[in-house]
């Protein structure tokens, strides 16, 4: 089946790798994701395509509703699509196009964030909750997302009241959280172990980072603007403060989470040290209570997974 063929209702979104269209397929809805394949790098090509494949088959036929699923994939070789950010710039040059095929969801993290304050608290619980299972999903067959941000988590909106995670019937509030966007996904069989568990630590990073309102500023810098001098200042100021001692026992090796909860606990230390006295404090999600509940048990996923199931009990 020719995928190019499908006509295109409506853009649906892009980001890195591709252009996302809605489209009908058999009188069904779809989302059709289109991206250019760089001949220079077919073995990497190969080995995500095969990965994604892999988890279809071994995980996400299992979980529906976690997941968004890749239906049916097709190749064109004299390609004249819009497609990505970069790569269609670069990658274009090439001609050769990947269609995929996916399941479709209602919204993304990122386009509902500014509602999602306003939820209930228990809704709020759920969200977490969810996105915590799919990560331990992931995590315990061995594989990372390795893109886990607001706009590759989907929303869907669902009647079915339940979702049922380690034995108990969790409300679902009316809202499936489901993966999207596959391209960056690892599998730890096929991955050096160092940028494995980097991956995995930033992914479960991200989801804590979702804790509060308007995160891009700080995720950007926390992980992009600055180079490594001023990183290296940045520490040097921070270990001056006291309360840096506290954190650095709670997230010993993390980073980026220790930045996000000076951030989080200290935004006037945090302000001083990234002279930008016009950062706004953070606005959280979730209770500073639960938000540090949960980072105390960083380490240990299926901890964060009973604490927030007993939060809904
Ligand atoms: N299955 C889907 N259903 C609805 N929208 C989608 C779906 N997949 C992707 N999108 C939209 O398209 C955007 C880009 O898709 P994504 O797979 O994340 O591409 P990229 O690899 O370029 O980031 C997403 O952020 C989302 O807004
Ligand atoms: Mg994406």
């Amino acid at each position: 089946m020719d995928l190019s063929k499908l006509e295109k209702i409506k853009f649906l979104g892009n980001g890195f790798h591709g252009y996302v269209y809605l489209v009908k397929y058999r009188k069904k809805e779809y989302a059709l994701k289109v991206s250019y394949i760089n001949p220079e790098d077919l073995n990497n090509y190969n080995v995500n395509l095969d990965n994604e494949q892999n988890l279809n088959k071994r995980i996400i036929k299992k979980y529906p509703n976690q997941f968004t699923k890749l239906i049916k994939y097709s190749i064109l070789e004299d390609c004249n699509e819009k497609s990505g950010d970069t790569n269609m710039r670069i990658f274009s040059i090439y001609k050769k196009c990947l269609f995929r095929l996916y399941s479709i969801v209602n919204d993304t993290w990122q386009n509902i964030e500014p509602l999602i304050n306003k939820y209930n608290l228990n809704r709020k619980y759920s969200m977490f909750l969810q996105l915590f299972n799919i990560y331990s999903i992931l995590e315990k067959n061995n594989y990372v997302h390795g893109d886990l941000l607001d706009k590759n988590i989907g929303i869907k909106y669902t009647t079915d009241e339940y979702i049922k995670i380690h034995n108990n019937e969790i409300p679902t509030y009316g809202i499936y959280i489901q993966l999207i966007d596959y391209d960056m996904l690892l599998s730890k069989e096929k991955t050096k172990y160092i940028k494995y568990n980097t991956k995995r630590i930033r992914d479960k990073n991200n989801i804590i980072f979702l804790m509060i309102e308007n995160n891009n500023y700080i995720n950007n810098y926390i992980y992009d603007s600055l180079n490594n001098i001023e990183k290296k200042e940045f520490y040097s100021k921070l270990r001056e403060e006291k309360q840096y001692i506290n954190l650095k026992t709670l997230t010993k090796n993390n980073i980026e989470l220790n930045e996000w909860l000076v951030y989080l606990l200290y935004p006037n230390i945090y302000r001083k040290l990234l002279n930008d006295d016009k950062l706004e404090n953070a606005k959280y999600l979730l209770p500073i209570k639960d938000i540090l509940n949960i980072v105390k048990k960083f380490n240990d996923t299926e901890k964060i997974i009973e604490y927030l199931i007993n939060k809904l009990k």
